[in-house]
């Protein structure tokens, strides 16, 4: 079993470069095989979550070939079934969006239902809601969601519950559909601005993606394109955050500060100066963290998927703080772990009211999903003594060389499989 194993007490000092955003990545994948001329994709971040959707889409007949460990060629023409199956789904939710691809080039798809996962549940009914106001047929037996239309049409579609992947679900299919869609209240975060604009580069025509209505006239095919996906707001906002909590200073490279602005804004808040370039931005750690109150909302707002790293930070503020996570109703799980290190918390519903305390003590943890993993490495990089954090596949699925990158900023991290290395680690000569 794979985990990390950490010394705390130092700062973090240096520079990072942030990779290609994977909720971007596994979007643009799928809307990659909506042509049969190749498509050519820079950027690309080398995590599981993107190459468990490479291998699927190999599987149903894609043509993948990775040039290097970012740049990925595919090829939709050689696609020879619309049916995913649950082992992918399983293993890589994002799956879904093929519902949209397939059913926006050919007419069909076969994908199975995703389950809920550590953060929630995770329903898909504004999904299927938009796919049926489009014209198609969906039905769900024993798992699989069945998608057919004779012919998709453009509709107005308004979605009950801001949803990132229902808007860009949606929109694939809308794309190839006949006629004119509007999508209201659509997510407006940076990856659903990154898949139109590909969309865009491969033919298709819509307009508004980043505001409330994104409007879309079908067309009736896609082509090719070469397209570099952009950087990854929340790897970003992990270094930033990992730079607050050890008290370090940090460059965070390649990255668009306007996608970070509330990051930006809560650090700001609670006593770091953060500097924006063009594209980088640096964290410079105040010695005190000044507590705030922060709740999670849809872009522009501030990131659910950012909040177990705020929520570690905030554990070594001055004074009290609140969080409410609007989003998942499982986010907290993390602070079951934080408390085995030290922290003082207290959950109650979707709000968890933070005492901070004067330094977390390491001790073993168990990451309980993606975001929360990196955030306990956060927790374990400021701590005294050794934290040894368990499960980091969750970690693994989202973060490129993660803690490859930390060890170049200064943090004491290693990646252990056995107990002879775990002693190594503890035991060498520092
Ligand atoms: C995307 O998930 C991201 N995943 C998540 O990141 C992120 O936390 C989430 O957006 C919110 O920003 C990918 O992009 C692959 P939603 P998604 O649909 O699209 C409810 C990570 O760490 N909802 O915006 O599944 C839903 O239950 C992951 O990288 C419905 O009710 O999130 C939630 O409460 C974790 N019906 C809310 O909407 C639906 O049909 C927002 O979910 C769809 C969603």
């Amino acid at each position: 079993m794979e985990q990390y194993i950490i010394k705390g007490g130092t700062p973090l000092v240096g520079e990072v470069e942030i990779g290609g955003a994977k909720n971007a990545a596994l979007a643009i994948i799928a809307a990659a095989v909506m042509t049969d001329e190749e498509v050519i994709l820079e950027n690309i971040p080398d995590v599981e979550d993107v190459n468990r959707l490479l291998n699927a889409i190999e599987d149903v007949g894609v043509t993948v070939k990775r040039e290097d460990r970012h740049v990925v060629r595919i090829l939709g023409k050689t696609l020879h079934t619309y049916r995913v199956d649950y082992e992918y789904i399983r293993k890589m939710r994002a799956s879904y969006y093929l519902l949209g691809a397939f059913l926006g080039k050919v007419r069909h798809a076969e994908v199975a239902l995703p389950g809920g996962c550590d953060i929630g549940s995770r329903p898909i009914d504004q999904h299927i809601k938009g796919f049926r106001a489009l014209g198609a047929e969906v039905q769900i037996d024993k798992g699989v969601v069945y998608a057919n239309a004779d012919q998709l049409y453009g509709q107005r579609i308004y979605m009950d519950i801001v949803s990132v992947g229902a808007t860009i679900n949606v929109m694939l299919a809308a794309a190839l559909a006949d006629g004119y869609s509007t999508i209201e209240n659509a997510a407006k975060e940076p990856h659903v601005v990154d898949v139109a604009i590909m969309l865009n580069s491969m033919g298709a025509d819509i307009r508004g993606a980043g505001t409330d209505i994104i409007r879309i006239h079908g067309v009736s095919r896609l082509h090719g394109c070469r397209y570099s996906i952009i950087p990854d707001q929340i790897e970003a906002g992990t270094f930033m955050f990992a730079a607050a909590a050890t008290r370090g200073n940090v460059l965070v490279k390649n990255v668009i500060p306007k996608h970070l602005e509330s990051i930006t804004s809560k650090l700001r808040e609670m006593g770091s100066a953060v500097w924006e370039y063009d594209d980088a931005v640096r964290v410079i750690a105040s010695d005190e963290i000044r507590s705030t109150h922060v709740k999670t909302l849809p872009y522009p707002g501030f990131p659910t998927d950012m909040q177990p790293q705020i929520g570690v930070t905030l554990g070594l503020a001055s004074g009290t703080s609140i969080i409410i996570e609007s989003i998942f109703e499982r986010r907290f799980k993390y602070l079951d772990e934080l408390v085995r290190m030290g922290a003082q918390v207290k959950v109650e519903g979707s709000i968890a009211i933070i005492t901070g305390v004067e330094s977390y003590v390491g001790t073993e943890v168990t990451a309980p999903d993606l975001r929360a993993g990196a955030a306990l490495v956060i927790a374990g990089l400021a701590a005294r003594g050794y934290t040894i954090v368990d499960d980091i596949k969750y970690i693994l699925r989202g973060y490129e060389r993660f803690d490859e990158k930390l060890r170049a900023l200064g943090g004491d991290i290693a990646l252990v499989t056995n107990e002879r290395q775990r002693t190594e680690f503890m035991y060498r000569a520092v």
